[in-house]
């Protein structure tokens, strides 16, 4: 069985720092056999605000099947103002009302320029994922003095935060495994014997 994750990177800034995280978590996610991840940037989606048109209604088409078909999300923000971004708010918002990330599990990774780290937007990514009726894990990354963490070409150059931020991919598996995957094998079960 083929475990589809999806990752969302929250910023959309040039050589933006969400996404070298984001990318450590993918490569610990793309380490696991049988699991297939699709990263999301959300600037090429051009999506649009909540109530007017698309203008590219096919790839948001897609970015919403993508969504609907994972069996687990990875979402990263960064810190902006005390929230998460709004490239971030924007894509939850595109992701229809029910939501498609309605009873996905989610893990969450926040990352910032202060000491403080990613605390609140990581609280809030929590709320807002709970409120659409997806299943926020209950640890939630948060990287502080992010531009200490990774060098110019996108290393991460401390570990303590490395293992952290592999932690937020590590936590999706085991909800997976431990949570989701006996409920799918036990359906595929009664489908097989006709009891669907
Ligand atoms: C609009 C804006 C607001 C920000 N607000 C905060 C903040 O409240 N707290 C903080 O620690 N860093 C803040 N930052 C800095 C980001 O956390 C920093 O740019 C970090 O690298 C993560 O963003 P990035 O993924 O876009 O690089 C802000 C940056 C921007 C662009």
């Amino acid at each position: 069985m083929t475990i589809n994750i999806v990752a969302i990177c929250g910023s959309v800034r040039p050589g933006n720092y969400t996404n070298m995280a984001l990318e450590l978590a993918v490569s610990e996610l793309r380490s696991v056999p049988n699991v297939k991840v699709t990263t999301i940037q959300l600037a090429p989606l051009d999506l649009p605000l909540p109530g007017l048109p698309a203008k590219q209604p096919d790839a948001i088409a897609q970015f919403q099947l993508q969504v609907k078909e994972a069996t687990g999300v990875l979402l990263a923000s960064p810190e902006y103002h005390g929230g998460i971004s709004s490239p971030m708010k924007l894509a939850i918002d595109n992701l229809g009302f029910p939501s498609m990330l309605a009873g996905k599990p989610v893990s969450i990774l926040g990352v910032a320029a202060g000491t403080i780290g990613a605390v609140k937007s990581t609280e809030q990514l929590r709320a807002i994922c709970a409120h659409v009726g997806a299943v926020p894990l209950p640890l939630a990354v948060s990287i502080a003095h992010v531009q200490q963490v990774f060098d110019e070409s996108g290393r991460c150059t401390d570990p303590a935060a490395e293992k952290n931020i592999r932690r937020a991919a590590t936590s999706l598996m085991d909800y997976i495994n431990n949570a989701v995957c006996p409920k799918i094998s036990l359906e595929a079960i009664m489908r097989e014997q006709g009891d669907d």
